[in-house]
């Protein structure tokens, strides 16, 4: 009876393993990156190369645990809102937001090219791979209002010209700046 228990108490561990490694790597990953958190030193770039002004909505597509959510809402931020498609780096992302969040701040679980508002940021942010980049420049890019910038760590879109380069200001690499008026592609 013992060793019955136990052989069906190591399944289920075996499970719940294979289920978290999919959920903080494998989906993201699949999806457009895994979930690696952007540093102190690149946030704190991203932050102030997006020079975020009261009336600003900003979002992060595939916001990880939240923090440049959060951080954004400290910089003064009407609203920020962080979509991540993994489900347990989602939960994380919510729990936080009951420590770091505030009223203005909003955690969504599912893919970002199904939330339509995503188009009315003035701000994104994004640390996604290049291919999931291309896709953010096809079906959201073209949408978004005049003014409005997409600040990217580490990657950029193919056939797209960034306004600003912050050299070696990200964990991996530089930090990318697109404002949409002065766009070239
Ligand atoms: C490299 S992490 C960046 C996390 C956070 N933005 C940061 O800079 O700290 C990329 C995240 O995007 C999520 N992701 C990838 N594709 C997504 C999609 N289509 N919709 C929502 N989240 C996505 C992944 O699950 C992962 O957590």
């Amino acid at each position: 009876m013992m060793i019955i228990q136990w052989i069906l108490l190591c399944i289920v561990l075996v499970i719940l393993v294979v289920y978290i490694v999919m959920s903080l790597g494998m989906l993201g990953a699949a999806r457009g990156a895994p979930f690696i958190p952007s540093g102190k030193k690149a946030l704190h770039h991203m932050i102030k190369a997006a020079d975020i002004q009261p009336t600003d909505t900003v979002f992060d597509l595939g916001c990880g645990d939240g923090r440049l959510v959060f951080a954004a809402d400290r910089a003064g931020a009407h609203k920020t809102v962080g979509i991540e498609i993994s489900y347990l780096v989602y939960l994380l992302a919510r729990i936080r937001n009951f420590f770091y969040g505030s009223e203005r701040t909003e955690i969504r679980h599912g893919n970002f090219f199904n939330f339509h508002d995503v188009r009315e940021a003035d701000v994104i942010f994004v640390f996604l791979l290049p291919v999931i980049m291309d896709k953010v420049f096809e079906e959201i890019w073209p949408h978004m209002r005049p003014g409005a910038k997409v600040v990217s760590h580490a990657f950029t879109p193919k056939g797209f010209t960034p306004n600003r380069v912050l050299k070696n200001a990200g964990t991996f690499k530089n930090i990318y700046v697109f404002q949409k008026e002065n766009i070239q592609s």
